[in-house]
């Protein structure tokens, strides 16, 4: 029945044709009606960058809402087993809390999964080392990416055509009237304004006590104060905020903060945005993510290689390990005096990036 309904005007289209040429006479012309998506309104908290779409690409609700579903559907793998929400899981902010993911046949991957909040104030690179400029161009990678989900566009969208469901949602999305005509950029474009609606709520205790609604706890507030080398000369600088700035806590550039010990620029074991740039002064740098909902992304860094935010802090207290494209940052912060309460208070205040929304946003609900 809900066939039939879904098909209805294919059926009435059929009938119709069928009755017209019993008779011999020419088929009338049934158009379907278009249909116009309602526009999207994409809500930020407040201090952060307008969002913004392609031209070609306008965020609706109707294709948030087809994007969703294909960003739960595990169709899109080969052996059905796995969705992009496998990895990116929305309440670990989009990440799958292993070192580096595994796709549908357990080959692991060399790279950690990336947070997705706030993913559409990316403009210089997604991925780790920013090999991929937009939204729609990524979402075409995964499904036939071998250790992900092993899959072919052909065979997906197949799937999609003959679905109960969504050749209704791409009709309302782009108003595309027959099944057979959705392409995978079609398919990649609702994600990407799926992926687009992911945004931060505004409710995480930072942006509460800027909002004059919550304060800061003493040992927040020196956190504070190292991450943005605030007003206290007393407490030294973490130098943090210049590579991850607020409000995204992402500047969304490249640098290196001396994950790898490489003694000439030869030694680096991954160039990162060095393969990218072609540019010898990029080896060893990666995207400086965002700091948003750091508590619950763990492992960290690009390979996953510290388990916890302790971890992190260490790291960035000793400086790292020597490269020559390590960031003058780095250098100084081996210098500066960071004491384990400093860390525990750059942890606290990383803390109050936690966005609940994470839990409770209907838009991160799985709609199967
Ligand atoms: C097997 C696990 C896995 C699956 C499945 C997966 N991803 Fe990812 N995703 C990753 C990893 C790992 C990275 C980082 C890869 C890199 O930098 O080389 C990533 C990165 C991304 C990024 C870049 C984020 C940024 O900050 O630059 C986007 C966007 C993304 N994935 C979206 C998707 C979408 C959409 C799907 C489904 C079509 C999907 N992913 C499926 C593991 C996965
Ligand atoms: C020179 C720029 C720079 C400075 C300074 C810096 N970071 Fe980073 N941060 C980065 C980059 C680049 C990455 C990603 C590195 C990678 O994985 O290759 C990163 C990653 C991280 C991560 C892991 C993110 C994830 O998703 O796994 C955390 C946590 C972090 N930084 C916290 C801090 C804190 C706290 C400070 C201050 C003590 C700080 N950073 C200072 C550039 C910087």
């Amino acid at each position: 029945m809900r066939e039939a309904l879904k098909f209805g005007p294919f059926v009435v289209l059929l009938l119709i044709v069928t009755l017209v040429s019993c008779k011999d006479e020419p088929a009338p012309v049934v158009t379907i009606p278009d249909y116009i998506a309602t526009p999207y309104d994409i809500v930020v908290p407040m201090g952060f960058p307008r969002p913004s779409s392609p031209d070609d690409n306008l965020t609706t609700v109707e294709g948030v809402e087809l994007g969703r579903h294909l960003f739960f559907d595990k169709r899109l793998s080969a052996d059905n087993s796995m969705a992009c929400a496998s990895c990116h899981l929305p309440r670990f902010a989009f990440t799958d809390q292993l070192a580096v993911s595994t796709g549908i046949d357990g080959v692991a991957g060399t790279k950690s999964a990336m947070s997705l909040m706030d993913i559409g104030f990316t403009f210089s690179g997604l991925f780790w080392d920013g090999r991929v400029m937009t939204l729609e161009e990524q979402a075409l990678m995964p499904v036939e990416d071998p250790i992900e989900m092993h899959n072919t566009w052909v065979d997906v969208l197949e799937m999609v055509a003959e679905d109960d469901t969504y050749p209704e949602l791409f009709r309302k999305a782009f108003n595309i009237k027959d099944p057979t005509q959705i392409t995978k950029e079609d398919a990649a474009k609702a994600m990407a304004q799926y992926e687009r609606a992911i945004v931060s709520s505004g409710e995480a205790k930072y942006d509460k006590v800027l909002q004059g609604k919550d304060i800061f706890t003493d040992q927040e507030l020196v956190g504070f104060d190292l991450f943005f080398d605030d007003a206290d000369p007393l407490i030294p600088d973490g130098e943090c905020g210049h590579c991850h700035n607020a409000p995204t806590f992402t500047s969304d550039e490249f640098f290196n903060n001396g994950l790898q010990l490489a003694l000439t620029l030869d030694d680096f074991e991954d160039i990162g945005h060095g393969a990218v740039s072609g540019n010898n002064v990029d080896y060893g740098k990666f995207r400086a993510t965002t700091l948003r909902n750091i508590e619950f992304t763990a492992p960290y860094m690009h390979d996953g290689r510290f388990a916890t935010l302790e971890e992190v802090m260490d790291h960035y207290a000793s400086g790292g390990h020597f490269s020559p494209t390590r960031d003058p940052l780095m250098s100084q912060l081996a210098t500066a005096v960071i004491s384990e309460e400093h860390k525990q208070a750059l942890i606290a205040f990383l803390k109050t990036l936690s966005d609940p929304d994470l839990e409770e946003n209907p838009l991160f609900l799985d709609p199967f």
